[in-house]
């Protein structure tokens, strides 16, 4: 081969040809297959951002349909399930819980790892969008200890998530409009944001043709870190601690400064964005606008503020870029939607679903070499073997 050069963190590597997620980070610019995703955001609905990520076109109205119906159809997970998801203790956590569980799916559904026509590739797909909103809601209620049901597929499919994930037995359910429609905002800007540590996952599992729901599965791992989508639940123990601390964010910047302190500023920085990360720009004025309908004050999010302003005029994040990201005040709108802290990075599991499908999908349909990096041998040279009695 050729002279092979090393690129820790893949900083300055392309992996694939893309066409799915346009992304500039000096300019702060995120597209979807050419949209905008303030335009999406505002203007479109979760499901068709999915169909737009997965199939490269909005969807007309009787693609929708037809997509939300075959969706709806493969919404039931095989009640063998419910015994996996017994068997965790109640304090495992929900990404462990819901990486297994979407492994568990290829024991059930064991045709989904075909990918010989295109319809069997569709069927995968309305598969795991059926599927993962009941794994993602029945995660929640195994950790509060409430029956595991399915969904009602009157229901949008946000609304039916948020019902799966929140029904209390013997009580009647009423949708909440400000929650659905915050978190379908949310999940439209989750959705997709090319190469990133989870998705380039999904795409090397998948070219070793492991089938759908296994490289989701890996996907799902990747994704559970800190570094990443696991961010977004240490911003909210951050902002606790800071609270509990009596509101000293001058401490924390301190530390996050510090380079002896292995500390950071958690929701703070991207690898991509050099300028302003245009998904935490929505975030931060949806979070306003949610926890002013729903009357919520929560004194985390001036803590929030008040550190976004400090580093936005510090030099050390000036000079380094460091802007508050996607994840900074997620959470924040998660939690006054109820949703417990640790089950943030799930929320992000649900949004991103249709970008890894999506991911997934062009790697196959462009038949897509294995994924085999190549490294640089820096061990010991040649040695002869030492009998153990010698050593
Ligand atoms: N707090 C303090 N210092 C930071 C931070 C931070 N959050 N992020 C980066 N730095 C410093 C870093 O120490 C380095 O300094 P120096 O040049 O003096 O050595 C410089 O900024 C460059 O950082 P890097 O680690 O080389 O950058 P990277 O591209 O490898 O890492 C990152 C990007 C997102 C992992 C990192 O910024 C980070 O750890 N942020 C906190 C975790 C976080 O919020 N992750 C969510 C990312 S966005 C959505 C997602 O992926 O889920």
């Amino acid at each position: 081969g050729g002279v092979i050069t090393i690129d820790p963190g893949y900083k300055n590597t392309g992996s694939c040809e893309s066409g799915i997620t346009f992304l500039d980070g000096e300019k702060g610019i995120l597209r979807y297959r050419g949209y905008s995703i303030e335009e999406l955001a505002e203007k479109a609905d979760f499901l068709e951002v999915a169909y737009l990520l997965i199939f490269g076109e909005l969807p007309t109205k009787e693609q929708h349909d037809k997509f939300h119906a075959d969706i709806k159809k493969q919404s039931v997970v095989d009640d063998d399930v419910r015994k996996i998801v017994d068997a965790f203790p109640k304090s495992a956590h929900p990404m462990g819980v819901l990486s297994s569980l979407t492994s568990a799916l290829t024991a059930f559904n064991p045709s989904s790892v075909n990918v010989d026509s295109e319809e069997d590739m569709y069927n995968s797909v309305v598969k795991i969008l059926g599927k993962f909103p009941v794994l993602v809601a029945w995660t929640l209620r195994k950790k509060h200890g409430l029956p595991l049901d399915y969904g009602d597929n009157n229901l949008g499919y946000v609304e039916n998530v948020l019902k799966m994930m929140f029904k209390q037995p013997n009580q009647e359910y009423v949708q909440n409009k400000v929650i659905v429609d915050a978190l379908d905002k949310l999940l439209i800007l989750h959705a997709d944001h090319e190469q990133n540590c989870s998705t380039s996952t999904v795409r090397i599992v998948g070219s070793s043709h492991a089938g759908l729901f296994a490289s989701l599965s890996a996907g799902i791992s990747a994704l559970w870190g800190p570094l990443h989508g696991g961010a977004n639940q240490a911003v909210l123990e951050m902002l606790e601690a800071i609270k509990e601390d009596g509101g000293d964010t001058k401490k924390y910047m301190a530390k996050a400064k510090d380079k002896n302190d292995s500390f950071r500023l958690m929701g703070f920085g991207h690898r991509v964005y050099k300028n302003f990360d245009p998904r935490a720009k929505i975030i931060k004025t949806s979070a306003d606008e949610v926890l002013g309908d729903l009357g919520v004050e929560d004194p985390i999010l001036d803590i929030a503020k008040g550190l976004e302003k400090e580093a936005l005029e510090d030099s050390y994040f000036v000079d380094r870029k460091l802007y508050p990201n996607v994840d900074f005040y997620s959470g924040i709108i998660y939690r006054a939607m109820g949703i417990p802290t640790d089950m943030f990075t799930v929320m992000f599991a649900l949004g991103r679903l249709p970008g890894w499908i999506a991911q997934w999908r062009e790697m196959r349909l462009r038949k897509e070499p294995i994924g085999r990096p190549r490294q640089l041998y820096i061990g010991e040279t040649h040695r002869s073997f030492v009998p153990m009695s010698k050593r």
